[in-house]
């Protein structure tokens, strides 16, 4: 895990700097506000399901953090949204997925976006997956460098303090909607 996180923690920080170079502003904000100690692991195991087409291994939904770095096995299940439409992600055990999350679509002004994403369960085999959220410490404010901005400016420690609330009120995240200026 420690050897995992140190290497994946290193190539986030080198991706959003490179996805960053795109808008000529704020270069060393990822050093600064994303630390080893705000962005995290998660460990996904998803046991087999008898019933695949009732329940999901993980609901729709996009990732609250700036980017993040997936490594799954071979039984496979991800999906992604591309033009309106579900694609499955073609496992890949010696590849990593970066995905794109609300806080570099915020910081971008929508010209990246955050990817929708949701796994499909196996009725006979299990799956695990690791993921690491690049995210920034709460007290971060995000806010876009262009003008007009498309959403209003909001700390982190906000946006997941929305998200919670949302979810608590209506079982689902709104997320970034709820930003818009
Ligand atoms: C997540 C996630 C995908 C997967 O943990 O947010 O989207 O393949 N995981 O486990
Ligand atoms: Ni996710």
């Amino acid at each position: 895990m420690e050897q995992f996180a140190t290497t994946v923690a290193n190539l986030a920080q080198r991706l959003a700097e490179i996805l960053a170079e795109k808008f000529d502003c704020k270069s060393d904000f990822f050093k600064q506000n994303c630390l080893a100690s705000t962005c995290y692991l998660r460990m996904n195991r998803y046991p087999p399901c008898p019933i695949p087409s009732e329940v999901f291994g993980l609901m729709p939904h996009t990732d609250s953090d700036f980017l993040t770095i997936l490594h799954q096995d071979e039984v496979g299940g991800l999906q992604l949204v591309k033009d309106g439409k579900w694609f499955a992600v073609k496992p890949n055990p010696e590849a990593l997925i970066i995905n794109i999350g609300d806080l570099f679509q915020a910081w971008s002004n929508d010209i990246y976006k955050s990817v929708q994403h949701r796994v499909v369960t196996n009725p006979r085999v299990e799956r695990f997956s690791t993921a690491y959220f690049f995210c920034p410490s709460y007290d971060t404010v995000i806010t876009s460098c262009y003008e007009p901005s498309v959403y209003k400016k909001f700390s982190f420690k906000e946006y997941r303090q929305q998200v919670q609330e949302d979810v608590q009120k209506f079982g689902h995240k709104i997320g970034l909607p709820r930003f818009l200026v």
